[in-house]
């Protein structure tokens, strides 16, 4: 098989951990006969630099014609003072847009040699497995107006949602449902907000096309609960965006870090794979940031881009293996382990790839 990849490193750690997805990938490509083409482009700060703009039109541009997109992480405290559209956020903001990438999905899966790893009770997090599914393109994020009033002294996001945006994404969280355990809860604040409550009707007109999936609605403060007091509990969750981006990184630590955590936005014809975390300008430069959640990132890239899901099973067991092993990165809060760096990681990772 013959792929066209576009690599987005974006800033900070982003430049980084790039590198390990390409360099796993290309361990895959020599194991199993394909050729993934990389293609460099700019996102974020390093855009500003370069483009005077967080994102370049021929930037989106060349990730419409390509296969599939990783992307690192954007942001950083350069740039925190520029005016709002030319934030590296913004970037991010605008590929998501640009590319209806209105499906975000962050499984949530421990992996086992990580369990004592979280501050959370090991008892408690023994069996989880979560399906994160964000809204992407829609909500507080988009909604216009957007705006300062009155000298500055009012401001004003819009959480808008227009029907078609909330039924696209509740199939999406439906047809998982469906390939997983069939239990479905879907996260609003409908005791509040007008766009929940169409949100909620929306989730139960279509759970009349599917029976068998068992469907909840949950308030948004008791989901931020019951995810750490009982994660077990869930199997798909969908939310609005904003929702998605809180829960999932408070989720993130029945892993052990957020450095762990994979992600998929999808349209209906294109995906770009990130990390859930960001830029972490904290340990920027340093050489010690967990490669794993782009790494695993770039395993889902090859499962729903490209349908190689031997290929990645691959990677998820060869990270699983190195993390036996004893390994870990600064990140990982493991007593008697071998801490490494980022490179060293992704060389554990490829060894155990090349091994097999
Ligand atoms: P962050 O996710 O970058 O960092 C939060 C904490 O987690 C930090 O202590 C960091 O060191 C740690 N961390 C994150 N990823 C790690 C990894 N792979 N390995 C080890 N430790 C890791 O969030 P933040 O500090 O709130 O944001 C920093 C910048 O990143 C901001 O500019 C923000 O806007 C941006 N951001 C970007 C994205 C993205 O590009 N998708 C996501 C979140 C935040
Ligand atoms: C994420 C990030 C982004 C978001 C920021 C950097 C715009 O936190 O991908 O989770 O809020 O979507
Ligand atoms: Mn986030």
């Amino acid at each position: 098989m013959s792929k066209r990849i576009i690599l987005l490193p974006g800033d900070g750690i982003g430049r980084e951990i790039i590198g390990s997805a390409k360099t796993v990938l290309d361990a895959v490509a020599e194991k199993y006969g394909h050729t993934f083409n990389f293609e460099h482009h700019t996102i974020g700060g390093a855009a500003y630099e370069e483009h005077g703009t967080p994102l370049a039109d021929e930037t989106i541009e060349a990730c419409l014609q390509a296969d599939a997109i990783l992307l690192g992480a954007v942001g950083g405290k350069k740039w925190d003072t520029l005016p709002p559209q030319l934030r590296p956020e913004q970037g991010l903001l605008k590929i998501r847009k640009a590319l209806g990438l209105f499906a975000n999905i962050r499984p949530i899966k421990g992996f086992a040699p990580l369990l004592h790893a979280s501050p959370l009770k090991e008892e408690v997090i023994l069996g989880s497995d979560i399906l994160i599914i964000r809204e992407l393109t829609g909500g507080l994020y988009f909604g216009e107006p957007r705006e300062r009033r009155e000298d500055g002294n009012v401001a004003v996001d819009t959480l808008l949602y227009h029907r078609t945006e909330i039924e696209r994404i509740v199939e999406q969280a439906f047809e998982s449902a469906m390939l997983r355990n069939k239990h479905l809860t879907s996260v609003d604040k409908a005791n509040v907000l007008e766009s929940s409550r169409l949100w909620r009707e929306i989730v139960e007109e279509k759970s009349k096309a599917y029976p068998e999936v068992t469907v909840e609605h949950m308030l948004v403060d008791a989901a931020a609960m019951k995810l750490i007091t009982d994660p077990t509990h869930f199997d798909v969750m969908v939310t609005e965006n904003l929702f998605g981006d809180i829960l999932s990184d408070e989720a993130s630590v029945l892993t052990g870090s957020i450095g762990m955590l994979p992600s998929a936005s999808l349209s209906k014809n294109i995906g770009l794979y990130e990390p859930v975390h960001g830029s972490a300008p904290d340990i920027a430069g340093k050489g010690i940031a967990n490669p794993l959640g782009m790494i695993l990132s770039a395993a889902l890239m090859l499962r729903y881009s490209f349908e190689l899901d031997k290929e990645a099973s691959e990677i998820e067991a060869a990270v699983n293996k190195t993390l036996e092993s004893g390994y870990h990165t600064a990140d990982l809060d493991i007593k008697n382990g071998k801490k490494v760096g980022t490179s060293e990681m992704t060389d554990l990772v490829v060894n155990q790839i090349k091994r097999k």
